[in-house]
């Protein structure tokens, strides 16, 4: 056994509520799984405006802060833990750009965003983009995970 191998990385994914109210939960996690990351652990739940406020921390001051925290609490949000190799920026990679309307064919946000029109907070998914920030999300979503 290597002892020095790195540990598999994790990151935190959510399913933002246009997402789940669209359906489209199933196939953002089935092209989770094709990538060939695995899902350590999944939740449904209605998301509290505590952990929107901690989890969106980074954010807050900016003009789309309160709203952003509004939309998240507009039903439920599927949230997920993906562990894989370079996982963090892989996720982020098959997730596209913020703006569903610049993200590139073949992206999550750019294949299914398809709601012209809408705000940006309306972009399906989220994704950590540092370990620290991964290990901060994972510790708000699932607190009770090893
Ligand atoms: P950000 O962390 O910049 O984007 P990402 O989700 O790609 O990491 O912003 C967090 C969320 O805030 C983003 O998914 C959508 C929303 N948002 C807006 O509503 N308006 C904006 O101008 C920006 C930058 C983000
Ligand atoms: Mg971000």
């Amino acid at each position: 056994e290597n002892v020095t191998e790195e540990p598999t990385e994790r990151t935190l994914v959510l399913v933002k509520p246009d997402g789940v109210r669209r359906g489209l939960s199933g196939e953002i996690l089935r092209r989770i799984e094709a990538k060939g990351y695995v899902l350590r652990a999944v939740q449904l739940l209605d998301a509290t405006t505590d952990v929107l406020h901690r989890h969106y921390a980074e954010h807050e001051g900016k003009p789309f802060f309160e709203p952003l925290v509004e939309f998240m609490m507009s039903g439920p949000v599927l949230a997920a833990v993906v562990e894989g190799e370079d996982v963090i920026k892989g996720f982020r990679s098959l997730a596209g750009a913020t703006n569903p309307t610049e993200a590139a064919p073949g992206t999550i946000r750019g294949d299914l965003g398809r709601d012209w029109g809408l705000k940006v907070q309306q972009n399906l998914v989220h994704g950590s983009d540092s370990p620290e920030s991964a290990a901060r999300e994972i510790g708000l979503w699932f607190p009770g995970l090893a």
